[in-house]
Formats: structure tokens, C-alpha cells, sequence
């Protein structure tokens, strides 16, 4: 009894030292510090303000005033680059959106970009002869629904698609997902939520979890975020293949926020909730997507021969 109670302090001291060093570097090198010298974050900041313009065009009603403090916020992070040739990514689609920006609100132009922050899409039925091409690079977020119902049985299929072919640690498969159709849940859940002001004719949420009991010692101690982020990625494909359009929500909340979703849906402690999908139908006519460009390949990539 005393071996075991010892034991269980030792294993309790080091999960604590090592989530410390975790603290450590995550201060350090995310935005909690910003390390001024490099001013390592400044892209990943810039990428995230011109996004959030790009996101209000992609809305069914985009606000009149929108974007007035961001479009400022922006200017100043953009004044802090210092060498434009390590910057030419961010750059372009900061001038893609700030010259749409002047342009909706009638503001004069010194702005000039080829590329633009939204895209038209018009949604093209997968079936069975469907390419993985296809399927993977027409899926989008959406966040402008049509009001016409989704089917049931595809929500559930898709769910089933995910959770058939998501790789997961030793196929453990320690996810779980819980599907809100009642409407007035899900007005619950979306104003726990941070990120979905909007978005119109949301159907159902899906709220996607990793179960910590799966997981086993210190150093798994990030796998549920892996694996569940595996399953949320499979699963958005899934949903697009069976023609259900979706946003993904995030769920970066504090542990009081956290408790409120966890209390109204009935989501028991165990449970690390990865993120929320809110599901809707794809219109049949042409909608707006935002572009969401991708950073060029080498910016990503490092090749070790
Ligand atoms: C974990 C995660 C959280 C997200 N949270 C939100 C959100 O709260 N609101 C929103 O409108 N979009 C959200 N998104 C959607 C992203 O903005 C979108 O995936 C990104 O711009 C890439 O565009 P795409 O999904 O069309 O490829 C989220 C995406 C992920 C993966």
C-alpha cells in the first residue's frame, strides 16, 4: 500500500515537471510571449486578421461595419515587417483582402492583388465514381447554408465512414462524437462557442472528443489531441462525400466554458473535446467560400538527404 501510494506520487511529480516544460516552451514560443527579437508569430498573426476577413466575406450577410479594428490591428502587424522578401506569402494575401475590403466599403484603392479572399463554389455531388481528388480538394468550410434539410442517414454514415478508416494510436479508437440535432440545443452550444457569428441554418453540431481513458503514460499525454484531430479531419471528408456541408468550430476554452458544454450535452470528464462541426445543406446555387490560400510548399517542407 505504501509502495503503491510512493509510486503514485512519483508518477503524479513527473507529469506535473513535465507539463511545466510543455508550460515552458509553449510561453516561450507561442504568442503568450512573443519573442520581440525574431518576431517569430508576426506570420502566423497576419495570417490569422487577414482570415477573419476573408471569413466575413464568406457569410450569407456580411456586416456593413465590418472588419474597421481588425483592418487596423492588421495595418500595425504589417508596419512590423521589416524585410518584405520573407513575407511575400503573407503579403499577397494581405493586399488580396485589404483591396476587397476598400472595395466593399468604398474606399479608395492603393491596393492591387490578382488573387481575391473569397471564391465562388458551387457544390458538385459526390457519388460512388467520385475521384479522392475530387473529394479532398472540392471540400471546403462552409459557413453559408442553404435552408434546405440534411438527410439523417448521411450524417450518420459519415460519422460511420470516419470512424471506419481514421488511423488512430494501436487502433485504439478513443473518440467519440456526440451529434445535437435538437435546435435548441444546438443555440446552446453555439453561444459557448466563440467562432460562429454568422453562420446561418446550421442543422446539427457535431461535438468530436478524445476519451483520456484511452491513453496510456506521461509521454501520450498529447496523443488524444493527434488522434481525435485525425478523426475530425476524416470525418469533414466524410461529410462532404455524403454531400452534407460543414464548418469546423473551434473549442479553445477555458475549463468553466468547458464544464457549460460538458454539462448540457452530458459529455462525461474523461472526455477532451477536440473541436465542434456545425453541419448544413450545400446550396444549389453558387455560394461564397473563403480562399483560405495555402503557404507554398517550401515554406512548409525541409527535405533531409
Ligand atoms: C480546429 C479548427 C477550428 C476552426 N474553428 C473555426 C471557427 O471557430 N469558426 C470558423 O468560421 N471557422 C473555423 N475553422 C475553419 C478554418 O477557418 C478553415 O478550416 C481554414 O480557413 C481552411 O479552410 P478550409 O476548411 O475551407 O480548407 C476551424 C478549423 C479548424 C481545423
Amino acid at each position: 500500500m505504501f509502495l503503491k501510494s510512493v509510486r503514485l506520487l512519483v508518477t503524479y511529480i513527473s507529469y506535473v515537471k513535465v507539463e511545466l516544460i510543455d508550460a515552458y516552451y509553449y510561453f516561450n514560443y507561442s504568442t503568450l510571449k512573443v519573442r520581440k527579437k525574431n518576431n517569430e508569430n508576426l506570420s502566423a498573426q497576419i495570417i490569422a486578421h487577414v482570415h477573419s476577413i476573408e471569413r466575413a466575406f464568406s457569410l450569407k450577410n456580411t456586416r456593413d461595419t465590418f472588419g474597421i479594428e481588425l483592418v487596423d490591428s492588421l495595418n500595425k502587424l504589417i508596419s512590423q515587417i521589416d524585410d518584405e522578401s520573407k513575407y511575400e506569402y503573407e503579403l499577397k494575401i494581405f493586399n488580396s483582402a485589404i483591396k476587397e475590403y476598400n472595395n466593399y466599403h468604398n474606399i479608395h484603392n492603393n491596393y492591387d492583388s490578382r488573387i481575391s479572399p473569397y471564391k465562388d463554389y458551387k457544390h458538385k455531388k459526390s457519388c460512388l465514381k467520385s475521384l479522392y481528388k475530387d473529394i479532398v480538394r472540392g471540400r471546403h468550410s462552409v459557413r453559408d447554408f442553404s435552408n434546405k434539410s440534411i438527410s439523417d442517414l448521411s450524417v450518420l454514415k459519415s460519422i460511420a465512414m470516419a470512424k471506419n478508416t481514421a488511423p488512430s494510436v494501436c487502433n485504439r479508437q478513443g473518440w467519440e462524437v456526440v451529434l445535437v440535432k435538437n435546435k435548441e440545443k444546438i443555440e446552446n452550444v453555439l453561444n459557448l462557442q466563440s467562432g460562429n457569428s454568422g453562420i446561418e441554418n446550421i442543422q446539427n453540431i457535431i461535438v468530436v472528443s478524445s476519451d483520456l481513458t484511452s491513453f496510456f503514460g506521461l509521454n501520450e499525454r498529447n496523443q488524444p489531441y493527434i488522434d481525435g484531430g485525425i478523426f475530425l479531419m476524416s470525418l469533414l471528408n466524410s461529410l462532404h462525400y455524403n454531400n452534407i456541408a460543414s464548418c469546423t468550430l473551434n473549442w479553445t476554452v477555458d475549463r468553466k466554458q468547458d464544464s457549460k458544454l460538458k454539462k448540457l450535452l452530458n459529455i462525461k470528464n474523461s472526455k477532451v473535446v477536440i473541436a465542434l462541426v456545425a453541419l448544413g445543406s450545400y446550396d444549389e446555387d453558387a455560394i461564397k467560400i473563403a480562399s483560405s490560400y495555402r503557404k507554398p510548399l517550401k515554406s512548409i517542407l525541409k527535405i533531409v538527404e
